[in-house]
């Protein structure tokens, strides 16, 4: 079987060109979007990730804002400036980068952010928007990204079985809620697994969609997919490769080379989902400066 490799990094371009043309009529009302991302810390993989969203930001023409607190921020000076972004009418997007130093309670930080501006959609007031099919929900950036990465390859989500793997909020949980609504691109009988799931591959074999949102390099193997299956890797491991000029490489959650030859489609890690992620934080921002012009 031929195998189609899904090329997130056109279908990213493609979106991001779409965000350019609602940019440009914001623009002509005297209207620029605003971004701000937080990193505590100096964790590299986050300091990459924050990087990336300011520079693609700032290359789309939008006001962008990096914050980059120190490892011993405390929580109340993180919620100060988080009370000052929600105030400051230049930024509609705002983004803590997660994980954050484990004295941080995320979750509140979370809660602190105006939902109004809440781009990542990990406010309860998104999470239970999307629950509810409301169109105004901002709609987590990965599973968005996921959903596109499916329309745009033409890959019909109504009534096939998605086996999503991982049950996070960023990834599994609101993908799940995401694909099984009632609505376009959507439509899908969701199953979704975890570590914890008796006889894994006996359920994933059953998908004609599976996603991979587990964080374990390699983890899905030939023996979990059903020939002709969709398969789309959410996973961005850093492994040692003493070979590779930055000493590591990117490997998904999906043994690729085992896995591609039996697809009918599958993403590659790097190149997938990952540039997905970045062009739906951007549509994400457009929004919030859309919905707040009222
Ligand atoms: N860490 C990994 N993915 C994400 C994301 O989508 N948003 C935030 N804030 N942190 C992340």
């Amino acid at each position: 079987m031929e195998t189609k490799i899904i090329d997130g990094r056109q279908i990213a371009a493609a979106v991001l060109d779409d965000v350019c043309v609602d940019l440009d009529k914001l623009s002509k009302v005297g209207v620029q979007p605003g971004l701000a991302v937080v990193l505590v810390g100096h964790d590299p993989a986050s300091q990459a990730y924050v990087g990336s969203k300011e520079r693609t930001c700032k290359k789309l023409g939008m006001h962008s804002r990096k914050e980059e607190l120190a490892a011993d921020t405390t929580q109340e000076e993180l919620l100060a400036l988080i009370e000052e972004l929600n105030q400051d009418p230049r930024i509609h997007g705002i983004l803590v980068q997660s994980p954050p130093p484990p004295h941080i309670d995320e979750a509140a930080v979370v809660r602190a952010i105006d939902p109004a501006k809440d781009v990542d959609g990990f406010h309860p007031v998104n999470v239970a928007k999307l629950a509810l099919e409301d169109p105004s929900a901002f709609v987590p950036c990965t599973p968005l990204g996921c959903q596109k990465l499916l329309s745009a390859s033409g890959i019909d989500t109504e009534g096939a079985h998605v086996v999503i793997v991982g049950r996070s909020l960023i990834v599994g949980k609101s993908l799940g809620l995401l694909l099984m609504a009632k609505a376009p691109q959507a439509n899908a009988t969701v199953t979704i697994a975890h570590s914890r799931t008796k006889d894994l591959a006996v359920v994933t074999r059953q998908a004609d969609i599976l996603v991979a949102a587990i964080g374990r390099p390699n983890f899905i193997t030939a023996d979990h997919v059903r020939e002709g299956a969709v398969v789309i890797d959410v996973g961005i491991n850093r492994v040692d490769d003493s070979s590779a000029k930055r000493g590591y490489r990117l490997v998904g959650d999906v043994d690729y080379e085992a896995v591609a030859p039996k697809c009918q489609a599958i993403t590659p890690v790097p190149g997938g989902v990952g540039p997905m992620t970045i062009a739906m934080l951007m549509a994400n921002t457009v929004k919030a400066c859309q919905q707040m012009q009222g």
